[in-house]
Order: C-alpha cells, then structure tokens, then sequence
C-alpha cells in the first residue's frame, strides 16, 4: 500500500490522508472542497487553478515542501505557454500529492464564490450557480450496442458529473451534428433544478453565462444583468412599466380587467412585450446577446405576478383574495414569449398572501428577519406597503393601502422624484424654510444656489421632500399634532397662508417657477398614507403582543430616500432608536439577485415563505382603531418618548372653538 500524506486545503481548513499520486482534484473532491472544474480534469479549462504553500505550517502540523507535490508537467506546460498561469499557480488536476502539503484554494478557483454585499448588516451572497458549463466526452456509435446518442450523452454525464440530464427538442435536434464537430466532446449548460441542457457547443466550451433579475413593480420594471458564475452585476436598466396606460394603480388595473373582457391579457402582452424591450436593451448595454442570457429570476406584487403569468388577477381585487397560484414557478422563457437563449429558464419567487407578493417575499430573502436575533421591522413603501415583522423565532406580514400620497401624488405641489423637485427641507427656529433639489448639492440658502437652479427650477415637492417638509413643521410648531396648520398669528410667520377654509405654508416663491405649498389637504393626504403603515406594523406588533421593535428597515426606492429621524416625528414608523433605522434600497431586487444566483437560497425562502403568518389588514378589525389613532402627528396614544427625548415636539393647538365643527367634518372624512 502506497504511503499516505497529509494533505490541508485552505481557507476551508479542511484536511485528508491521501495515497501517492493522488491528484489535488480528487483530493479535494473527496473532502468536499470548493475547487471548481468543467473540463473534469483534463487539463482544459484552467478553473481548477490552486496555490501550494510551502513552509512549516506548525498549527496544522505539517511541514509542507516544493517535492511535496509532483512537477510541474506537460499538460501545465502547455497550458502555461497559451493561456499563461499566474506565478506560483498549479492546475489541481495536474498536480498529484506527493508528500504532506497544504494548498489554498484562491477565490476565483471556488465554485462558491462570496459577493460581498455593501450594508453590514444585510448577508454577503454566497455563488451557487443554477446553470453549470460540464464537459463530458461521449462513447461513439457502436452497431452492436445500438443506442442513441442522447443517452450515451446522458450515461456520460451521469457518470462524470452524477447528473440526470434531459433535454428539449431543440437541444436534441442540434445533438448529433454538434458530437459529431466535436468528436465526440461536447460542454453542455446544464439547468441544474430542471435538469435540462440548455444549450451543447462542440469541444470544450467556456463563454460566461448571464442572468437576469427582474423586479417587475406597478411603476417600473428594474433588471440587473449578472454574470452567473461570479455574480458580478454587468449592467442594470429600467423603464416604466407600460401598464400604467390601463391604471395608475393596482386596484384600478384590476378594475379595468374587471370592465374590459380580455384586459388581462392585453395587460399580460404588453408587460412581456416590455420586459423583451428591457432584455434587449440590457444585453446590448453588456455587450452580449439576448442568446447569453439562460435565467430569469422575476419578483413581482401579487398582481404584476398574476400578469405576467398569464393569470386572471380579478380575484385578488375582492375578498378572500385568492391566488391563482402562490408557490414559486419554473418554466422556459419561451412560454410566456420571452426572447433569451433559446432554451432559457424563468424561476418566480413565491407569493406570500393575496396582498403580499413575490417582491415581499424577495425582501425577506434579502433582508432575512427570519434570522434575526433582534425583532425586526421590515417596511417595503410604495403604493402599497409591505410590511415583515419578526426575528427567528416568528415572522408576520402583511400589506397596508398607503396610496399613491408618498409618491408625490395627491399632494397639491407634488412631482416624482426628478431634476427640479425639494427632497429635503429644514425649518428654522424663525420658521423659514431651506430645501436642497434633486440631483443638486446646494441647500437653497448657499451661495450660488441661484445659478445651479438654471436649468431645472424648483418645480414641485417629491414623496422624501414632503415627509421633511410637514415633519419640520411639527417641528417647529407650524402644524399641530391634529394635523392642522397655524394661521400667520398662530403659528407665528407670515409663510402660512390662508387656503380656504384652512392654511397652507408657502415654501418657495419666486421666479418663474409654480408657487410651492403645503397645504392642510397635503397633510391630510400624508396623514392618511402614515396612518395605514403604522397601523399595519402595529397590527403586526399587536399580534406578537410587543409595543417596541428593536430595528426598523426601510426598503424600497423610496424607503432609501426618506429621512428616519422625518419619518419618526410623522410617525410613519414605530418609536425606535434613530440610529436603529436603517435603508435597505431595492431589497426586492436584491432578493431576486439572491435567488439568481444562489440557488439554495430558493429552497429557503420557499420554505420561509411557508411559515410566514400572513394578516389581512382588511378584515381585522383592530386596523381601523390602530389607523385612527395614528393619523395624529406622531400619534394620538403611543408616547414616542424615544423620539421626544430628542427631538422637540411644541405643544401647539390650532384647533380654535370656531374650527371645532370644520375639524369634526375633517375626520369624518378622514375616516
Ligand atoms: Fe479543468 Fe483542471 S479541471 S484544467
């Protein structure tokens, strides 16, 4: 029996015993290392590149030597002169143990790759690729053992790689001619889920293989093009969602369905026709075809969802809100006529309720709640917030009709977030306003403030610019906790204006540009769409019998725009620590970049997506008494003592005797 050596691979620290002659492939094969390989150890394909370290390694116990390993040989040799091999590199399938030796596997050698994600709190993105490039080499015809070429193809892989392999009529069509140019070597792009050949090139074949993570939304369609194996994103896009010409909203969608026979799939064509314009725009921006792309992972609302699958999403606008289907879906690209490689995959997240979609299910998987140590409060804002509640014991969720008022819609001076609009704003102890633009640095009372406005003017208000604007009023006793604004005597500057029957607060006047207000009708609207999101997380509370969370995620475009400390005093959020606020940006496209490109990452949010207890808001009847009481500035009940220990709140009330009937027609309304 041949002598045995010790053999420790790093950074795994894994180690083995391992005969003479073994080669570093197999070693670390049979301990389970990450050391990636296509060409199965022939020397072609270099990806199973590793370091030898040389010296006494005392903690592992061996001293590791130049002869420890056998020398460098032809096959490296070769490779050597065509390709190059960095300094100090051996090809683990070339290279056999020869004595006691401790070898490092670099990063780009590991399947398993890390991508490192930029938030310290959220989890780096561990590689686990869905589409794999195996290179196999197939036994020949033999008359006297009759058997197709697709299953010797499938014996191969089988036993080189011990997978099972299928294959679609397309793939088998192009199989004999492609062995045969090959020689009877062939790379497959195998699906691992599906277990489908999604494409074989004759030889040994190593072109990267891309996917795509789509966010599909009510406004916008996001997508990230990655390179499958490294993670890397090569190109991101977006555009309107073309939709909106149907409804603004997803109920009025939904109604249109509801009114037009066939609306739905007018809806469904034109989503795809959106989504095929997006993928080719995206791979030209990458310098590739659509024909690289082998894997679309979408996330979507559950009516989005519903759309692009082709499904009927009139039940999810009425009670009991039924899905036509919730578990994540698998299915060719060519089904739903998406134009990529033509054998491409599609994966969709699943659905967690009715109101609560595969986007929300996307934020989970990013945001991970489930394995949190502290509770965490998750809120996805945008026409409809999403919002997750839980730590790793119990995670809740449930999805609250905030409307369209954070947008900017409804808001009497209020614009998207564009070139143009206030996004933040401070009001002074003199009650004067000082605001910044949109994509400018300048705060309106910095020299040469003026002169950047040129271009764009001040032209309105977006949704982040409203939440500072009437936050900073309470703030400085210009809005009570009613919500009512002062007249110029009340509140003490000639800013607040007669509007009607109520006031509003001119912001900015002069030049050109609009006159921009906040009007009482602003803050309502406002009041309105902070009332739903408090109560839904305080629904969400109610049931894990908590009145405090430890942490509060904002998600979402907009959630990265908004201030924590603005959002609190509305008391849009719970009371909480302000530095305990954090943004998470597009955590549902960050979910489905997750679940693009770690496939054990769809195992588990299935599997979490299954034990999220799901509230309807609209039928518990806590929500409307939780949504009333927030409608106060920051709230009629709750203390936010956290908050006020900060933060001044003046204890003013402009709600007069002579208003008192007005102000009981308001809340009737805003009830
Ligand atoms: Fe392909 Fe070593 S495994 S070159």
């Amino acid at each position: 029996m041949s002598e045995k050596h010790t053999v420790i691979f790093t950074p795994s620290g894994k180690r083995g015993q391992f005969a003479s002659g073994t080669p570093v492939l197999e070693a670390a094969r049979r301990l389970g290392v990450d050391l990636d390989s296509v060409c199965g150890g022939r020397g072609i394909c270099s990806k199973c590149q590793i370091t030898p370290s040389f010296g006494d390694f005392p903690k592992f116990g061996v001293a590791s030597k130049a002869a420890s390993l056998s020398k460098w040989n032809a096959v490296e040799e070769r490779y050597d002169s065509i390709r190059g091999l960095p300094k100090g590199r051996r090809l683990g399938c070339q290279a056999k143990i020869e004595g006691d030796v401790v070898i490092d596997v670099p990063p780009e050698s590991q399947v398993h790759k890390q991508v490192i994600r930029k938030r310290a709190e959220a989890r780096d993105i561990t590689i686990d690729p869905s589409v794999r490039l195996l290179f196999v080499e197939v036994e020949e015809p033999d008359m006297h053992k009759p058997s197709g070429d697709f299953e010797r193809l499938q014996g191969a892989l089988k036993a080189e790689w011990g997978v099972e392999a299928r294959a679609s009529l397309s793939t088998l069509a192009a199989l004999q001619a492609t062995l045969r140019k090959g020689k009877w070597q062939v790379t497959c792009a195998y699906h691992v889920p599906s277990g489908q050949i999604l494409q074989i090139w004759p030889g040994y074949h190593d072109s990267p293989l891309y996917g795509l993570a789509v966010d599909l939304g009510s406004t916008t369609i996001a997508a990230h093009l990655c390179d499958l194996a490294t993670g890397e994103v090569l190109a991101s896009s977006g555009l309107m969602n073309p939709q909106i010409r149907f409804g603004e909203d997803l109920m009025s969608r939904v109604s249109y369905v509801m009114m037009n026979p066939g609306g739905d799939v007018e809806m469904t064509a034109v989503v795809r026709t959106a989504i095929n314009d997006l993928i080719g725009e995206i791979a030209s921006m990458a310098n590739i075809t659509r024909n690289d792309i082998f894997e679309l992972v979408l996330v979507a609302n559950p009516i989005m969802h519903h759309l692009f699958l082709g499904l009927d999403p009139v039940e999810l606008g009425q009670a009991p809100f039924a899905l036509a289907v919730s578990d994540s879906q698998s299915f060719a690209a060519r089904e739903v006529g998406l134009e990529m490689q033509h054998n491409a995959q599609i994966y969709t997240l699943p659905c967690i309720a009715g109101h609560v979609g595969a986007d929300a299910a996307a934020v989970a998987l990013s945001e991970a709640p489930n394995l949190s140590e502290d509770l965490v409060l998750i809120v996805d804002v945008g026409t409809n917030a999403e919002i997750l509640l839980g730590n790793k014991e119990r995670v809740l969720a449930c999805s609250s009709p905030t409307g369209p008022a954070f947008e900017g819609a409804q808001i009497s001076s209020g614009q998207r977030a564009a070139p143009g609009a206030i996004e933040h704003i401070r009001i002074g102890t003199d009650k004067e306003p000082v605001f910044k633009l949109v994509g400018n640095d300048r705060w309106s009372n910095e020299a040469g403030f003026e002169q950047s406005i040129a271009q764009t003017g001040i032209t309105g208000i977006c949704g982040s610019g409203i939440i500072e604007a009437i936050a900073e009023m309470r703030m400085a006793g210009i809005v009570d906790a009613s919500g009512l604004i002062g007249s110029a005597e009340q509140a003490g500057t000639p800013r607040c204006i007669s509007d009607g029957r109520t006031n509003a607060y001119v912001v900015y006047e002069g030049g050109s540009g609009p006159k921009i207000t906040v009007t009482n009708g602003d803050i309502r609207a406002i009041q309105l769409a902070k009332a739903a999101l408090y109560a839904g997380a305080r629904l969400l509370m109610d049931k894990l019998k908590v009145d405090t969370v430890d942490r509060v995620v904002l998600a979402g475009a907009f959630g990265a725009h908004i201030s924590p400390k603005h959002a609190m005093v509305l008391g849009m959020i719970p009371d909480c620590p302000v530095e305990q606020v954090t943004s998470a940006g597009n955590a549902a496209g960050t979910g489905a970049r997750i679940a693009l490109l770690n496939l054990a990452s769809r195992a588990e949010i299935e599997a979490t997506v299954r034990k999220i207890e799901k509230i309807e808001t609209a039928i518990e009847p806590k929500f409307q008494e939780h949504f009333v009481e927030a409608t106060n500035i920051p709230h009629a009940t709750a203390p936010f003592s956290g908050l006020r220990a900060t933060t001044p709140l003046p204890d003013v009330n402009f709600n007069t005797k002579s208003d008192k009937p007005r102000r009981r027609k308001r809340r009737t309304q805003l009830e």
